[in-house]
């Protein structure tokens, strides 16, 4: 057990049976017209799931799905979600019109042991997201233990993974909660060296935080995707049309110079794949002092994949979070399934960040997935692990008497 999971006991050891217990899932999956696109989130709870039916729990599960800001929206309702937990489990799961009040007791208090509900969309409550004490206490009315398996919500104080929990003596977290935390604090905690971090996608903004943290722990890092175009603008190249965060191009060189100053590595591409629009069926491999006027870098070039593959074999601790390039569009992919399949070639403990990233290994298709160490289910929860942030979910399931 490494020292963030410390304190936390794991739902092996909470005395679940024929008791009511809330398990926190995080069903926020992807949704095409009403069809989840990936069901990823609902089969990594299954483990938790399954182990609290087999023990004769009273299982109520909940979860958000979106971002609802004004009540309830039926194109957010988790009914699509109780209908695939239902089929992956084969017994029905009851779907409460609410979260909360009558409908919600109604259901949970005609539970069995063994039986399953799943609560109705948390965020059609604003309370939720403002960890509200009344709704808190609404909630813990439906059950006697708390166990929590969202981890792609524990960075958020919300009310259904911080304050409610506070109620319950009996609190601690799902396996799923466990195995995030037991990889993701490996790497925060006693990364084995050389450790290579791996960023990318749109952004410099979002990876501040995570970049200047990761000066003061890794070896080396690789930065790709278009968040590299404004390192590269920092490093005085035209990058032409390419997306560049002109605000931040400053602050870029500033760690450019920190990286520089402790002795870590900074990779960043020395090819490009561009085209003049992100609609291109076609792109065109060049050097990054010569990309054409009117065009954009979309994807990191072949020799550049070759380069960052490189620094990876000797590597012993590889985090990588954001793509490479637009991999959802084919001529733009091959340097996202590239770095991946390097990555999992490699012989390092290796961690995927959630979102993005998660999705690509799985894009990338083969046996990619499954040769790495740990895929993460959280995207900003997994970044704001790795900076080395304590997370309110994560601290709140520690001790246990109620607060
Ligand atoms: C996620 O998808 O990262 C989590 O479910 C958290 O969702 P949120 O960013 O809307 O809080």
């Amino acid at each position: 057990m490494n020292g963030l999971l410390h304190g936390i006991p794991s739902i092996r050891d909470l005395p679940i049976e024929n008791k009511r217990v809330f398990l926190r899932v995080d069903f926020n999956v992807p949704l095409e017209d009403g069809k989840i696109t990936d069901d990823s989130r609902i089969r990594e709870a299954l483990p938790t799931i399954k182990h609290a039916l087999e023990r004769g729990a009273r299982l109520v599960c909940a979860s958000h799905l979106g971002r609802p800001k004004k009540g309830p929206d039926p194109k957010l309702s988790l009914e699509p979600c109780a209908a695939r937990l239902a089929q992956l489990l084969g017994q029905d799961v009851t779907l409460p019109e609410d979260c909360i009040g009558d409908s919600a007791k109604k259901v949970v208090y005609d539970l069995r042991g063994g039986q399953v509900c799943l609560l109705e969309n948390l965020r059609f409550h604003a309370e939720e997201e403002k960890d509200g004490d009344a709704f808190c206490r609404d909630l813990s009315q439906l059950a006697d233990v708390y166990v929590d398996d969202a981890f792609g919500c524990v960075h958020r104080a919300h009310a259904s993974v911080h304050g409610l929990a506070k109620l319950f003596r009996d609190r601690g977290c799902g396996f799923l909660l466990e195995k995030e935390i037991a990889a993701l604090g490996k790497i925060v905690t006693a990364p084995d060296r050389p450790y290579v971090a791996v960023l990318g996608g749109a952004k410099v903004s979002d990876k501040i935080a995570v970049l200047e943290s990761l000066l003061e722990r890794v070896n080396a890092i690789i930065i790709g995707g278009a968040m590299a175009n404004t390192f590269l603008s920092a490093q005085g190249l035209n990058m032409q049309a390419s997306l560049v965060e002109a605000d931040r191009v400053a602050l870029a060189r500033t760690i450019l110079e920190k990286a520089r100053d402790r002795g870590i590595e900074v990779l960043l591409p020395t090819d490009v794949v561009v085209a003049a629009s992100t609609q291109a069926d076609a792109g065109q491999v060049v050097a990054v002092g010569a990309i054409p006027a009117g065009t954009m870098a979309l994807d990191i070039g072949p020799k550049t994949i070759e380069a960052f593959s490189r620094r990876f074999a000797g590597a012993k601790t590889v985090f990588w979070n954001g793509p490479m390039g637009l991999f959802e569009k084919a001529p733009f992919a091959a340097g996202t399934f590239g770095v991946a399949r390097a990555i999992a070639d490699s012989h390092a403990f290796t961690v995927v960040g959630g979102g993005d990233s998660a999705a690509a290994v799985y894009a990338a298709g083969g046996d990619l997935a499954s040769k790495m160490t740990h895929i993460s289910t959280g995207g900003g929860a997994s970044l704001e692990l790795i900076e080395g942030k304590k997370l309110p979910g994560i601290e709140v399931l520690r001790g246990g008497a109620p607060s």
